[in-house]
């Protein structure tokens, strides 16, 4: 058999009775695997590693070493969230790093998205790298891949690497104790380890993160207003149980001014564009039909809340011919 196909005989992970016993099994094998050994991990707040992180507490507690890089281009809430759970509910060990200024100054004047996503990823391995070189007797790096990287992988879909790049002498040994499972049995298993459900059901999230969705070159208040929007549309979601149906929705800002008027006097602010698409596997996606209702609560919400805003905009088009992101 080979290491990176999922046993024919694993039973789907469909209730919390099955979701305790995987953990029961990977709890003893992560301990088999690491020994007293400290196992680092990136964690990024996403579902799978933070499913991955706390599966490792369970087993290992501290010796778990999660870094928690915030470069910046996270959502509302998110860096709190993540010390919040990890660090204050589930006693991690873990590092938060404020790389914020980092990212942002590397990122200046750049507007290529393709350029920005290298940038994004190259500092990320670096901070990854120069925080693990400062822990001591880590042998082993932990990640949270999931069966679907595995296959498309596979497929040559895309090249699946979720912490690869690091320098030669951080050579460690994997722990993936999620990789044979697909999305909705790293859910179950998040439920049962006693994650949030905001963290457990969390909509898709890009590694460049709002990077993507600050069209063009980012710059700081540009990307407030995105961070902004973007708060106040889940908030709205949420309340009115859109929260876990719709697919994916965010808000875009992109590089451009038209005229408004408030107070009485012109503005030559940004637009904010919304998204919210219902797909499967993210390569085709549908429009959400947004009750008009909510999206003018939406609207005047943004229009009094965010700074720099005159106009909301609702983004119609599926993909194809659009992609999901605006970059
Ligand atoms: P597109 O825009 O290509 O997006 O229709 C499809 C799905 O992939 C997500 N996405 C990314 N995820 N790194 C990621 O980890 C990226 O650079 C990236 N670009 C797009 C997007 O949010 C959607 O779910």
């Amino acid at each position: 058999m080979s290491l990176d196909k999922r046993p024919e005989s694993m039973e789907r992970i469909s209730t919390p009775e099955l979701a305790e016993a995987f953990i029961e099994e990977q709890v003893k094998a992560i301990r088999a695997q690491v020994g007293s050994s400290k196992v680092l991990l990136a964690l990024s707040g996403g579902v799978d590693s933070s499913v991955c992180a706390a599966l490792l507490i369970r087993a290992i507690g501290q010796n778990l070493v999660a870094v928690h890089v915030n470069h910046g281009l996270l959502r509302k809430g998110e860096p709190e969230q993540v010390i919040e759970v990890f660090r204050n509910q589930m006693n991690a060990n873990l590092i938060y790093v404020d790389a914020v200024d980092r990212f942002l100054n590397k990122l200046a004047g750049v507007s290529d998205p393709e350029q920005k996503r290298k940038i994004i990823g190259k500092e990320f391995i670096d901070v990854f790298a120069e925080e693990a070189l400062k822990q001591e007797g880590i042998r082993f790096l932990a990640q949270g891949t999931i069966y679907p990287d595995i296959l498309e992988s596979a497929d040559g879909i895309k090249a699946h690497h979720n912490v690869g790049g690091l320098p030669p002498e951080l050579d460690f040994e994997l722990v993936e104790p999620v990789k044979f499972l697909y999305k909705d049995e790293v859910r179950a298993v998040g439920k049962a380890l006693g994650l949030p459900d905001g963290m457990v059901y969390r909509q898709p999230f890009p590694g460049p993160g709002l990077g993507v969705r600050c069209v063009g070159a980012i710059t700081r208040d540009r990307l407030e207003a995105v961070r902004e929007s973007d708060a106040i549309l889940r908030e709205e979601f949420a309340a009115a149980g859109l929260q876990g149906k719709v697919w994916q929705y965010f808000t875009v800002v992109p590089d451009l001014k038209s005229t408004g008027i408030r107070d009485n006097k012109r503005t030559w602010d940004w637009p904010v564009i919304l998204r919210a698409v219902n797909s499967v596997d993210a390569t085709s996606a549908t429009i959400e039909e947004i009750p008009y209702a909510l999206l003018g609560k939406i609207t005047n919400r943004i229009l009094a809340e965010v700074k720099g805003v005159n106009r909301v905009l609702y983004d119609l088009s599926p993909k194809p011919v659009a992609t999901i992101e605006w970059e």
